[in-house]
């Protein structure tokens, strides 16, 4: 059995399934629902207990997609899903309104095929909803048994401690990994101080850190990462400095560069339970297998060290929706 980390009072398997490229976003989204499939239950068998989708991820099609998976295997499985970047009411833009909360949980469970989500989040703050509100509608929602446990993604620490007096927060969802230690300075304290855990998404930096992306050449055309700062103006290039670094610990560890990857990110606690994404079975083993790898104090040094990623890991759109408040929203 794999290791568990913690997400406030929820346990998961200290690596989960990030479910996303297998409907949007990457090279090869949609195109292999059986392999997607067979990927989802190879990662269950391995012992993982954690499997990460949002509405949005298609839209809708991702957690059709990990509804099906979990036909009859739904037990001892950590669902979760995210609200926030769909309206059901007809506002434009993010939208969590408590209407919107109830109407998108409803559509997450119908697709999902059950009758609770483990694990709600909001997927970006939204300026116009005062945090409270929405968190007053997802504790509604918790006591109707419908959600176990409530998430933020992308919040400021501001938002953040506005939330959790609201409702305990379980865990929060940012960017972290080897090449985007943005979450350390502040987050990181904060989320500890009130015991709430952290899900670092893209851990394996969208995949570059794994070595395998060395060009854009073998991404689809509407792959999202040839419009992302850190693949595009000659940044894939000089990125490309790290992933030699990452290669120089992975040699020495005898570990591939994702499970490096990985390993760093179990290396910083026992509150982190990163979900990395794959469509496919090898790598999901060998995703899993971090568990296993252990880093020395020497490694992780080196690691903590590693040249800083050029270019923005988003650009301004996407900048834009994450919450920088100071005083919530
Ligand atoms: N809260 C948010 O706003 C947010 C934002 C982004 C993502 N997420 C969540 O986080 C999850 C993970 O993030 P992510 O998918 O963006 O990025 P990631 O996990 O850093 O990387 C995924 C990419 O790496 C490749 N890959 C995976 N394992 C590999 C391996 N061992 N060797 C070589 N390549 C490998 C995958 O390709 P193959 O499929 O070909 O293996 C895929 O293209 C998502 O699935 C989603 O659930 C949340």
């Amino acid at each position: 059995m794999m290791r568990t980390s913690s997400l406030g009072a929820l346990r998961v398997s200290r690596i989960g399934l990030g479910a996303m490229g297998m409907s949007a976003f990457y090279t090869g989204a949609g195109r292999g629902d059986a392999e997607s499939i067979r990927t989802i239950h190879h990662a269950l068998d391995l012992g993982v207990t954690h499997v990460d989708t949002a509405e949005v991820y298609g839209p809708y099609a991702n957690e059709e997609l990990v509804g099906r998976a979990l036909k009859g295997r739904r037990d001892g499985v950590v669902v979760a899903t995210k609200f926030g970047l769909v309206s059901h009411t007809g506002r434009p833009g993010l939208d969590s309104t408590p209407a919107n909360v109830r109407a998108a949980l409803e559509g997450s469970l119908t697709r999902l095929g059950t009758d609770h989500v483990d694990l709600l989040y909001q997927h970006r703050v939204d300026p116009d909803t005062p945090i409270e509100e929405t968190v007053g509608a997802l504790a509604d929602l918790v006591a109707e048994g419908k959600v176990r446990h409530i998430g933020l993604s992308e919040a400021s620490p501001a938002t953040i401690r506005r939330a959790h007096a609201v409702h305990p927060v379980a865990a929060l969802q940012t960017e972290y990994s080897l090449w985007t230690r943005d979450p350390e300075a502040e987050i990181l304290p904060v989320l500890r101080e009130l015991g709430i855990g952290l899900v670092p998404y893209s851990p394996l930096g969208h995949g570059f850190l794994t070595g395998g992306i060395r060009s854009l050449d073998g991404l689809d055309a509407d792959d999202w990462r040839r419009t992302n700062p850190r693949f595009t103006g000659g940044n894939l290039e000089r990125n490309l400095r790290i992933v030699d670094e990452v290669r120089a610990v992975a040699e020495e560890v005898g570990a591939t560069l994702a499970q490096v990857a990985l390993a760093w990110l179990l290396a910083q606690g026992g509150d982190v339970a990163p979900i990395p994404g794959t469509t496919r079975v090898a790598r999901v083993t060998e995703n899993t297998a971090a568990d296993g790898v252990a880093l020395t104090g020497d490694q992780v040094a080196r690691l903590n060290r590693l040249t800083p990623a050029s270019g923005e890991r988003f650009d301004e759109g996407n900048m834009a929706a994450i919450d920088r408040s100071g005083d919530g929203a």
